[in-house]
């Protein structure tokens, strides 16, 4: 039996998108191609002329996604994939979870190589199964952007790095959970999707559901940014101004859910606004060259994006990109409200309701987290810390890094870097330690 001659690696990271147009391409990078195209899905051979043959890769309707089941993130339950799920029995979030023998065999940093440089380049590492349900604004990988100025002022011996999320479509990291959660509603035949907001989830929401042709419908705090009102409006979604904090709002969602047949997309509430978060930590070490900072800094609501961060670590590290190594993470939250950082000084497991919450910073103002033990469990896995800002130090963070750094941070985002003074005065971290704070959205939609 002839054996089949595997790619060659030098070659197949010379092509660009492996279901790319393979037109002008000689002998040996035509065979490199077709090899790669094989990996990823069929191709589509036009003969023209006699001696001119153009091979096209056809858009794989599938794609190659290792989901395997759904598991009950408290008991470890299994559930099976490819139907709609909330939360588990238990009344806990269920965590999709993939084959990682198999994505080890497959996956390598190679096949990265020419993708597009958005996060359906984890395409192996996310959900979706078939192509035409991929729901996409052009969300883009957003840049780590270095402080000199205040690395100089402060003394650090490393890099003091934010990962600008405000890139992203609808100025948030919204946009990832939404994208993910919206195209497994289109795959799996949702109608109308609903939630509560503080604001950018329900943008990002509405814009998703509008390009899908989904009905929208958003509860939020009556004192929500205005331009987030009108954002979701302009998108084509229902909005409900509601007289409470965002658990009020989730209230009603429910009922209007159970009421109406609509889907729960709440926080956790559903399993793959987690998996589009998670996207931010495989970036991460991608960008980093498959190693992670010392620290991250995590401004923490419901805690979605830190949850999603510790998945992504662990699944790359099982398929053998990166090593065992960690950064700590570091859950930051206003100190009007701030369960995790209670929970985690008492050390206890779950962080009952902040009663009265109040902060400058809309985002993480979550008084209570239905996945608080998860975010528990990440940040004290890594040896970090959970810790609080007061607003002024917040809104004084957001003007020292926009006037010496020409970066306008959220207030969500300055809480982090107003966190990461306090850390190090108080030397809960040190000077030599690379950090990455998390802007999660564009600091334009809070100046009015
Ligand atoms: C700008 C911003 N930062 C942080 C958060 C908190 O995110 P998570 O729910 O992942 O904790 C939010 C949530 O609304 C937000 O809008």
């Amino acid at each position: 039996m002839r054996r089949r001659r595997r790619p060659d690696r030098a070659i197949a990271r010379d092509i660009r998108d492996p279901t790319g147009d393979a037109r002008g391409l000689d002998k040996r990078r035509l065979s490199a191609f077709l090899a790669a195209v094989a990996r990823t899905g069929p191709i589509r051979v036009c003969h023209q002329g006699e001696h001119r043959i153009m091979i096209t890769a056809q858009e794989a309707p599938e794609l190659p996604t290792f989901v395997s089941h759904l598991e009950c993130s408290a008991t470890g339950a299994t559930f099976p994939p490819d139907r709609l799920h909330n939360l588990s029995p238990a009344g806990k979030p269920l965590l999709v979870r993939y084959d990682l023998g198999a994505l080890r065999r497959h996956f390598s940093p190679e096949l990265l190589a020419g993708r597009r440089t958005d996060l359906w380049r984890y395409r192996e590492l996310l959900p979706v199964r078939r192509r035409e349900n991929l729901v996409s604004l052009g969300e883009v990988v957003t840049p780590l952007v270095r402080l000199p100025r205040l690395e100089q002022e402060l003394g650090l011996a490393a890099p003091l790095l934010v990962k600008d999320e405000a890139r992203l479509p609808t100025g948030s990291f919204k946009a990832r959970g939404l994208a993910l959660a919206v195209s497994m509603a289109k795959e799996l035949g949702v109608h109308h999707m609903a939630m509560p907001s503080n604001g950018n989830a329900g943008a990002a929401l509405a814009a998703y559901c509008a390009r899908a042709g989904i009905g929208a419908t958003v509860w939020c705090p009556a004192d929500t940014p205005e331009i987030n009102i009108r954002e979701m409006e302009l998108q084509g979604a229902e909005v409900h101004r509601v007289d409470g904090l965002i658990d009020d709002c989730g209230k009603l969602a429910a009922a209007a859910c159970a009421e109406r047949g609509w889907f729960d997309t709440s926080t956790l509430k559903e399993p793959y606004r987690i998996e589009g978060k998670k996207t931010m930590g495989l970036e991460l070490a991608e960008q980093l060259g498959w190693r992670l900072p010392d620290l991250v800094f995590y401004p923490t609501g419901g805690g979605t994006g830190l949850i999603g961060m510790w998945k992504a670590f662990a699944e790359l590290e099982a398929i053998g990109l990166i090593g065992t190594e960690r950064p700590r993470m570091i859950a930051v939250q206003a100190a009007g409200c701030a369960p995790i950082v209670r929970a985690f000084e008492e050390g206890v497991e779950h962080a009952p309701r902040w009663e009265h919450a109040r902060t400058v910073a809309a985002g993480i103002r979550v008084p209570r987290a239905i996945g608080d033990f998860l975010i528990l469990r990440a940040v004290r896995e890594s040896g970090g810390f959970a810790i609080a800002v007061e607003d002024e130090a917040i809104l004084r963070a957001r003007d020292e890094v926009a006037r010496t750094e020409g970066l306008l941070l959220c207030p969500e985002g300055a809480a982090t870097m107003a966190a990461y003074r306090r850390a190090l005065a108080e030397g809960r971290i040190g000077r030599e330690q690379s950090a990455v704070l998390f802007n999660c959205a564009s600091g334009l939609k809070y100046l009015s």
